[in-house]
C-alpha cells in the first residue's frame, strides 16, 4: 500500500530537545504522525505520514464509551553510525494483533504495519535523541471509531502512530526503584483481558497505583487474582527475582503481559551463562528469601523502562529491603548488555535489531 505524505512547511517544524531529564516520559512529541482507516468495505485504507495534531471524534465514538482500544510500546534507538535501530519490532507487531483478535478488532497486516513504522521513524529521524539512556519511544494504537453507544465490536477503527523522544520512564533512572505488592485490587484474571495491551488494563491499575505512590512507593506489584498470592508483574514491567543465583520470572499465566523485554532477559541470561526459570513465585517465598538473603537481586523488564533495579517491596504494611537497596551484579550486567545490543554498540548475535537509515 502506498503511503501518501502530506508535507509540513518548515515554519511549522517544533525546536527539538535532547536532554533526558528534561525529556521524561511521553511529554514531547514529534512533529507527525502516521495514520491509517479501516472499513469493512474498504479494509486498511488511507495510509498517511501527515503533521501531528489532534483527532476529531465524535463524542460518541465507541472508544470512549466501551474502551475498545489496543495499543503497542516499542523504542528506536540511534546507533554510532548514524542509524535508527529498532528493537524486535516484528514482536510488537505480532502481539498488538494478538491484542486485536483478543480485542475483536481488525488484524493488521505485519508487513505493511513494520513498514509504516519504518518509514514514519525515517521521516522523523531528527527527533531520535542521541544520548545514552534515551530513546524515540513509538506508540501505535488502533481505537474503534464508529460511533454508536450500542455494545458492540465497532465496524470501523482508526490505528495511528505516535512518536515520543523520552528519557528514562522512572525519574531515578537506573537507581532502585521501590513496589508495593498489592492484595487489595488486581489487575487482571485469566479469561480476561491482561494478555493484551488494552487501556482497560492500565484504568484498572490506577488506583492502586495512586494509593502505594501516596504511601512513597513507585509502583503495585502485582498478585494474582485468584488467591493474592502469586507474584505476576508490575504497573508497566514485567518483574524478575534472583533466587539462589537463578535468574527466576513469573511463567506466563494469560493475565500478564507477554513482555519483549521479559523475553529478551530470559535469552541475554541464558547467553550470559546465568540459570533461569519461569515458575509460580510466590509472595511469601519472595519475602522469606530476602529475609534471608536467598533472593538477592529483583528488577522490573520492560520497553518504557528498560532494566529497573527494584530495591524494596512493599507487603502488609512491611517493607523488605533487597541487596540493601543497591542495584544488584545481575541486573546491571543484563541491562549494560541489553543496551549495548540496542543502542547498536555490541554485537546483537540474537538477529533482535532492525537498523534502518533516516531520511
Ligand atoms: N507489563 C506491562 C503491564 C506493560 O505495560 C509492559 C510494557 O509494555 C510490560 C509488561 C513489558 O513489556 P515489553 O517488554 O514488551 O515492553
Ligand atoms: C511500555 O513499556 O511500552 C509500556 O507499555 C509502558 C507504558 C504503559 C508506559
Amino acid at each position: 500500500m502506498d503511503i501518501d505524505i502530506i508535507p509540513i512547511p518548515d515554519a511549522e517544524l517544533k525546536p527539538l530537545f535532547d536532554n533526558p531529564e528534561e525529556l521524561g516520559f511521553g511529554r514531547v512529541f514529534t512533529d507527525r504522525m502516521f495514520t491509517m482507516e479501516y472499513t469493512p468495505a474498504r479494509g486498511w485504507h488511507a495510509a498517511t505520514i501527515r503533521k501531528y495534531e489532534p483527532l476529531c471524534l465524535d463524542p460518541a465514538t465507541l472508544v470512549f464509551h466501551y474502551g475498545q482500544e489496543i495499543f503497542e510500546g516499542m523504542k528506536a534507538f540511534a546507533s554510532p553510525g548514524g542509524q535508527a535501530v529498532f528493537f524486535r519490532p516484528e514482536d510488537n507487531v505480532r502481539r498488538f494483533n494478538h491484542s486485536a483478535r483478543r480485542m475483536c478488532m481488525p488484524e493488521l497486516d505485519e508487513q505493511l504495519m513494520l513498514d509504516g513504522l519504518f518509514r514514519l521513524v525515517s521521516i522523523e529521524g531528527r527527533w531520535i535523541p542521541q544520548k545514552r539512556g534515551s530513546a524515540l519511544y513509538i506508540r501505535p494504537t488502533m481505537i474503534a471509531a464508529e460511533v454508536g453507544l450500542g455494545v458492540r465490536p465497532a465496524t470501523n477503527y482508526l490505528y495511528f502512530v505516535i512518536l515520543s523522544p523520552v528519557g528514562p520512564y522512572f525519574k531515578e533512572g537506573f537507581r532502585p526503584v521501590r513496589l508495593c505488592a498489592c492484595d487489595k485490587y488486581v489487575r487482571a484474571v485469566e479469561g480476561g483481558v491482561g494478555e493484551a495491551k488494552t487501556g482497560g488494563n492500565y484504568a484498572a491499575s490506577l488506583l492502586a497505583k495512586q494509593d502505594a505512590k501516596e504511601k512513597g512507593y513507585n509502583e503495585v506489584l502485582w498478585l494474582d487474582a485468584r488467591e493474592r498470592r502469586y507474584v505476576e508483574e508490575v504497573g508497566a514491567m514485567n518483574i524478575f527475582f534472583v533466587i539462589d543465583g537463578v535468574v527466576c520470572t513469573p511463567e506466563l499465566s494469560g493475565a500478564i503481559l507477554q513482555g519483549i523485554t521479559r523475553k529478551s532477559v530470559l535469552q541475554l541470561a541464558e547467553h550470559l551463562g546465568y540459570p533461569v526459570a519461569e515458575r509460580r513465585i510466590a509472595i511469601d517465598e519472595l519475602v522469606a528469601g530476602i529475609m534471608s538473603g536467598r533472593v538477592s537481586e529483583a528488577f522490573g523488564a520492560g520497553t518504557a523502562a528498560s532494566i529497573a533495579p527494584v530495591g524494596e517491596i512493599g507487603y502488609k504494611e512491611k517493607d523488605y529491603t533487597i541487596n540493601m537497596t543497591e542495584a544488584g551484579p545481575i541486573s546491571r550486567r543484563l541491562y549494560e548488555a541489553l543496551q549495548a545490543i540496542q543502542f547498536g554498540e555490541a554485537p546483537d548475535p540474537f538477529g533482535w535489531t532492525h537498523k534502518i537509515d533516516l531520511h
